[in-house]
């Protein structure tokens, strides 16, 4: 299946791609939707948004079945960051339930976006006891009546830890309180059913694991939709947005959380990438990828590293860390050495379903030759 799949993806002809949770490799079918875009603007006509629009519908609709969505519970967006902001202007954070569970885990744009919230009475709670995991028994005490949200990733991007979300979804739906999942970590590389999770509203992106490029999304749990009219808004997000006539309501699918005019290029090019990972299916999508983590595992064991990530399959996303010294200097000879890999605290080793075995043992003897050259 890999040596089939490698044919689609050009970046893999000159290099060990192994950069995933960062950036994922797109596949060549995309140079031919680039050249239909360019081809559309040379003989511009205004109706083509109508097919813009109903493709862009239909990416939606294919990330949702992805994910074990209904079709109208997905809308897409430029990135998590706009995604996140239209669901906190959401809620009005009355007291007593104002406050935002979170861990130390998060990628950087959620706390920041909380804090900003904080302005209209968001109070955020970070549960963090340090270190590469999470710490999910604070996070069940710390949960409580006064929880308006909790708000955690699937998997954290820097250490690829996964969350327990059955056990977190239960304890927040008991005391009343919402789930954000932030899965642009695991979606493409881990199963993620929102409706066997319950989450509420589920974050995820194109570019890392779905081998698409800049288009993010977002999951509302359709029963709660009719409840949410985010402040953060545009004409797009209302009831009957082509008359070009003031909104009387809103959109009555996830639609209600869209913007302005959207750049449709982006979810035409990620699609062809979410048809292939959807042709493959998620199940053999996870068992190749724990398959590979194993493998940097066995050899990291081996040449005495030390990994930062959970090591038990269950707890391990589709990414292994490995500490580094100096390893930001370390990934740039890597690469210098056609190793693709990234950097955030720990050396990110991400292989994915267009990765082989024998391309991860030659990223680590190359990382053991640079190690022995450092003195490490
Ligand atoms: C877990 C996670 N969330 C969000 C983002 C990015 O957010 P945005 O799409 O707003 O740039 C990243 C990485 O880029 C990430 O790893």
């Amino acid at each position: 299946m890999t040596t089939r799949l490698r044919a689609h993806f050009p970046v893999l002809e000159g290099c060990v791609y192994l950069n995933s949770n960062s950036t994922g490799a797109v596949p060549r079918a995309t140079e031919a939707v680039l050249g239909r875009y360019w081809q559309t603007l040379c003989a511009w006509r205004d109706d083509v948004w109508e097919g813009w629009l109903s493709e862009l519908q239909s990416y939606a609709d294919a990330v949702a079945a992805f994910i074990g969505g209904p079709p109208g519970s997905v809308v897409t967006d430029a990135n998590v960051s706009t995604l996140l902001g239209r669901i906190a202007s959401c809620f009005d954070y009355r007291p007593p339930r104002n406050r935002i569970v979170t861990t130390h885990l998060e990628f950087p744009t959620v706390p920041f976006i909380w804090r900003a919230f904080g302005r209209y009475g968001a109070e955020l709670d970070v549960v963090s006891r340090g270190g590469p995991g999470f710490d999910e028994d604070a996070l069940q005490r710390r949960i409580d009546e006064r929880t308006l949200l909790v708000c955690v990733p699937h998997a954290s991007y820097a250490t690829g830890a996964m969350i327990d979300l059955p056990r977190l979804v239960k304890r927040a739906h008991d005391v009343g309180a919402l789930v954000v999942v932030d899965a642009f970590q695991t979606i493409g590389t881990v199963p993620f059913d929102v409706a066997a999770l319950d989450v509420d509203f589920a974050l995820g992106g194109a570019h890392k694991w779905m081998c698409g490029v800049g288009t993010a999304f977002l999951y509302v749990r359709p029963q709660l939709l009719p409840t949410l009219r985010p402040a953060a808004t545009g004409w797009l997000a209302g009831d009957n947005p082509l008359t070009f006539l003031p909104a009387t309501g809103w959109a009555e699918d996830a639609r209600r959380f869209a913007g302005g005019t959207p750049f449709p290029l982006t979810a035409l090019i990620s699609r062809v990438g979410l048809d292939l990972l959807a042709g493959v299916g998620i199940d053999a999508i996870r068992e190749h990828s724990l398959r590979c983590t194993e493998r940097i595992l066995l050899r990291a064991d081996a040449a005495g590293i030390r990994v930062l990530s959970p090591t038990t399959p269950e707890h391990r996303g589709g990414v292994v860390c490995l500490d580094i010294p100096d390893g930001e200097a370390v990934k740039r000879r890597l690469a210098a050495r056609r190793m693709i890999c990234s950097w955030r605290g720990g050396l990110r080793v991400a292989p994915h379903i267009y990765n082989t075995l024998d391309e991860i043992d030659a990223f680590m003897d190359t990382l053991e030759q640079e190690l022995e050259q450092i003195g490490r």
